[in-house]
């Protein structure tokens, strides 16, 4: 089984630090930085804008991957990819128009991403099947850090597994929401290339992240 890319979610970092967190986990060897961007109307909390995107930029080359939790999201799309995101991914619900929204994300150069809720049905992807770069299973409800893994969400992981490759889709298949060392290996199995991990990654302290990321990666 190829290794899956880890993403760890800056969520679970010390905000107070976050060039520092940042430069960490890459020197870590994470693969991308999750960015949760929420605004407190689509979801209950409210976290980072483009600003703190954009002061984080010159601290890592790695590929930034803003999972956008803002309602309605088409007109924040700009400022992101100027901000530096190079992977931009939004939830259907959030609106109005899935397709017009990953159309613009690729427009704007960024690779598209669309998000499924724990009930939201993997349907929502069959006619934005040409227009997606990643598709990320939520194995939470999305808000907070630190909540534990649905496990239903490793069906849907199978399910989505199996639509893109029937549409011989070479998408990334990322999970985020409770991952940790229990059950990173049953998601790879399921399907899945990309995990996110706050809290598995940022535990321990920065002297743990590298094997914290290790673990994830199952090597
Ligand atoms: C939840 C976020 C997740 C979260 C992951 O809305 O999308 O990225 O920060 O954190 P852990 O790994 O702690 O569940
Ligand atoms: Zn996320």
């Amino acid at each position: 089984m190829t290794a899956p890319l880890i993403c760890p979610s800056i969520l679970a970092s010390d905000f107070a630090r976050l060039g520092e967190e940042v430069r960490a986990i890459t020197e870590a060897g994470a693969d991308f930085v999750h960015i949760d961007v929420m605004d407190g109307h689509f979801v209950p909390n409210i976290t980072i804008g483009p600003d703190v995107v954009k002061a984080l930029r010159p601290h890592t080359s790695l590929p930034f991957d803003c999972h956008l939790m803002i309602s309605p999201v088409d007109a924040f799309l700009e400022a992101f990819r100027n901000a530096g995101a190079d992977l931009i991914s939004v939830h259907p619900e959030a609106g109005p128009h899935l397709h017009r929204t990953l159309k613009y994300i690729r427009q704007l150069g960024a690779r598209a991403g669309v998000v499924l809720n724990p009930a939201t049905p993997v349907e929502v992807l069959d006619w934005v099947m040409d227009d997606v770069d990643l598709v990320l299973i939520m194995s939470v409800n999305p808000g907070f850090g630190g909540q534990s893994f649905i496990e239903s969400q490793l069906r849907k992981i199978e399910a989505v597994r199996g639509r893109l490759d029937a549409a011989g889709n070479p998408a990334i298949l990322q999970v985020d929401g409770g991952v940790n060392a229990q059950n990173a290996g049953r998601c790879v199995a399921a399907g899945a290339t990309a995990l996110v991990a706050g809290t598995a990654v940022f535990k321990g302290g920065r002297e743990a992240y590298a094997g914290n990321i290790k673990t994830l990666k199952g090597l």
